[in-house]
């Protein structure tokens, strides 16, 4: 298991963010004080997700539009399945701690 450390600060509410530890590509996700985190490799075809565009609680992917819960890495697109990992996060104070396993 490998731990992410950044500043809340650093997350802009809205827009995610690409992080990358020990070769895995975790895309963060801040929707108010609230960060979320999900593996980045699209679960169709290895688009980025943290190239795609994030509506309420939903991340598209932007090749083909796939949609994954933020919260739980479903995918929630009609009529397919799937998911991308969730990893485990913690918010103290202004710093955010994701366990990367
Ligand atoms: S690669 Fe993500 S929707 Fe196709």
């Amino acid at each position: 298991m490998s731990e992410i450390r950044m500043a809340l600060a650093d997350l802009t509410p809205g827009r995610p963010t690409l992080v990358q530890t020990e070769g895995t590509r975790v895309v963060l996700v801040r929707v108010g004080d609230h960060v979320h985190a999900l593996g980045d490799v699209c679960a169709h075809r290895g688009g980025p997700l943290s190239a795609g565009k994030l509506s309420g609680m939903r991340l598209a992917c932007p090749w083909h539009g796939w949609m994954y819960d933020v919260r739980t890495g479903q995918c929630v697109f009609p009529g397919r399945g799937g998911a991308v990992p969730s990893y485990p996060v913690h918010v103290e104070d202004d710093e955010v701690r994701v366990e990367v396993s």
